[in-house]
C-alpha cells in the first residue's frame, strides 16, 4: 500500500523544506514566527525530524540545542527563551526562572527519544557519536518525570501547557480550583497574531498566569507544588508518549551500551509503572482512556486526539479501534483534538476540536507499528489531503480542513517531509 504522491506533493515538499529553513533561528527553529517566537521542546523536536528527511546533522543540531536547556535536575523546559522577544507573553521575567539559557519551568511531552532513535535510523555512522552524547540526558529527563511526577502510575502535569493541549476540555474542571484573584491586568500577544475565535478564552489564560505565578513563588520547587497546587492532573498524552519513550530509551540503551544492565532495570521499572498506569486512565464511563484528576479522583469524561496514542505506547485496544472508525465515518478530515460527540466540540478553537497534522503523525506512527495498517493508511491520506488543500497551518477544521492558528508552521511542514512524503513506513 502506498500514499499518494503527486507533482502537487513534489512542490509542497520544497514548501515544506523551506519553512523549515526560514523558521530555522541558527541551531534551533521557532514553530511559527510571530505567535511563537521562540524553542517550543516539542515543536524542537518534530522540527529535528523534519530537517533529518534532507540534513541529518542539521537534526542533530536541533535536538542539542534542545538539551542546552536542561535543568539541575533533569527537566528539559518547555520553552528556552533564547533571544528577548516582546511579540510573546509571557516571558522569561513572568515564569522567573534565574538561569542562562531563560526557561520556563515547567516542561512538555517528552517526544525526544522516540524521535532521536528514528533520526539515529536516519544515518547510524552519523548519528552515533550524537545519539550517545544525548543518551543520558534523555535518562536524566525520564528519570525527572518517574520522580516527581508520577501518580497513580500515570504522569501528572502540574500546567495545562505541559500536556501541549493547552485548552482542552480535560482541564476544565480541575483549574476551575486555581485561584486567579491576585492575577491583575496583563496583556495577551497570542490573540494580536491569531483569530481570539481560534485560541483560548481570557478565563483559561488568568488560570494559566496564575499557576505560572504559584510555580515561581516556589522557586519551580516541584515537591512545593506537589504540596500546594490544586492542579494536577494524569495526562493520558504525557503517559503514553513517556512510556513509548522508554521503550525507544531501552533500545537505545541496549544498542549503545556495552554494558546496559543498571540502566536497563530502571528503564524496564519505567515502563512497568506507565503501562499500569495507562490502564488506570481507562474511564469505563465513556469507554475510552481519559484525564484523571488527582486532587479529586475524577475523570473528564474526554475522549480526545490524546487517547488515540495507545497504540504509540504499544497497547492495544479494539474500543479505541471502534472510536476511531467511527470518527473517520464522521468527519473527512480527523483526528479531532475532542471527539465530536461532546458537548463542547468547537471545531475550530485550539485544542477543542480542530485536527493537528503533527498529532495525527503520533497517532499514525502508532498505528502503523501496531500494525492496524488500514486505519494507518487511511490517517495519512487524509492528513495528505488536508494539507495539500490548505498548506501548513497549526491546525485545521475537521469538517471544512480550513486552516487555523499560525500558518508556516514548522511541525506541519516537519511531519510533511518525514512521515507523509515517506509513504507507509
Ligand atoms: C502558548 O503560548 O500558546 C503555548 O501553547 C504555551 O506553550
Amino acid at each position: 500500500m502506498t500514499t499518494v504522491i503527486n507533482e502537487h506533493s513534489l512542490s509542497l515538499k520544497q514548501r515544506a523544506q523551506s519553512i523549515l529553513k526560514a523558521n530555522d533561528q541558527g541551531g534551533y527553529t521557532v514553530p511559527t514566527k510571530g505567535l511563537y517566537p521562540y524553542q517550543w521542546n516539542w515543536d524542537s523536536v518534530l522540527a529535528a525530524w523534519g530537517f533529518s528527511s534532507f540534513d541529518v546533522d542539521r537534526a542533530w543540531q536541533e535536538l542539542e540545542s534542545l538539551f542546552g536547556g536542561q535543568w539541575e535536575n533533569g527537566m528539559v523546559p518547555h520553552i528556552i527563551f533564547h533571544k528577548p522577544d516582546d511579540s510573546y507573553f509571557p516571558g522569561p521575567a513572568v515564569w522567573g526562572a534565574d538561569r542562562s539559557p531563560a526557561t520556563t519551568g515547567i516542561t512538555q511531552p517528552p517526544i525526544a527519544a522516540t524521535f532521536a532513535r528514528k533520526i539515529y535510523d536516519e544515518d547510524r555512522k552519523l548519528g552515533l557519536s550524537r545519539v550517545q552524547a544525548l543518551y543520558t540526558p534523555l535518562l536524566r529527563w525520564h528519570r525527572w518525570f518517574m520522580t516527581y511526577r508520577v501518580e497513580e502510575n500515570a504522569i501528572v502535569i502540574t500546567h495545562p501547557w505541559e500536556s501541549g493541549r493547552d485548552n482542552a476540555v480535560d482541564w476544565d474542571l480541575p483549574a476551575r480550583q486555581v485561584d486567579v484573584s491576585e492575577v491583575g491586568e496583563y496583556t495577551r500577544r497570542d490573540t494580536s497574531h491569531v483569530n481570539s475565535d481560534m485560541r483560548p478564552k481570557k478565563a483559561d489564560y488568568d488560570r494559566y498566569i496564575a499557576l505560572v505565578n504559584l510555580g515561581r513563588n516556589t522557586g519551580w520547587d516541584e515537591k512545593k507544588i506537589r504540596d500546594i497546587s490544586p492542579f494536577r492532573v494524569a495526562d493520558p498524552g504525557m503517559t503514553f508518549i513517556l512510556l513509548r519513550a522508554c521503550r525507544d530509551l531501552l533500545w537505545l540503551c541496549e544498542e549503545l551500551n556495552d554494558d546496559a544492565n543498571a540502566d536497563k532495570d530502571e528503564i524496564e521499572g519505567w515502563i512497568s509503572t506507565l503501562e499500569a498506569g495507562a490502564q488506570r486512565l481507562w474511564n469505563p464511563a465513556i469507554s475510552a482512556y481519559d484525564s484523571l484528576d488527582i486532587r479529586t479522583g475524577k475523570y473528564a469524561g474526554s475522549l480526545s486526539n490524546a487517547s488515540y496514542l495507545c497504540w504509540y505506547a504499544g497497547i492495544q485496544s479494539s474500543t479505541m479501534l471502534e472510536h476511531l472508525n467511527r470518527v473517520y465515518q464522521q468527519l473527512p478530515y480527523p483526528v479531532p483534538s475532542l471527539d465530536p460527540g461532546h458537548p463542547d466540540f468547537d471545531p475550530l478553537r485550539y485544542w477543542r476540536g480542530p485536527v493537528w497534522p503533527f498529532f495525527n503523525a503520533l497517532i499514525g506512527i502508532g498505528l502503523e507499528d501496531a500494525g492496524q495498517t488500514d486505519e494507518a493508511l487511511h490517517l495519512k491520506n487524509a492528513t495528505n489531503k488536508l494539507i495539500a488543500k490548505e498548506g501548513f497551518f497549526e491546525y485545521c477544521h475537521p469538517q471544512s480542513a480550513q486552516g487555523a492558528g499560525g500558518d508556516n508552521f514548522t511541525w506541519t511542514a516537519a511531519i510533511w517531509l518525514s512521515w507523509i512524503d515517506r509513504g507507509m513506513n
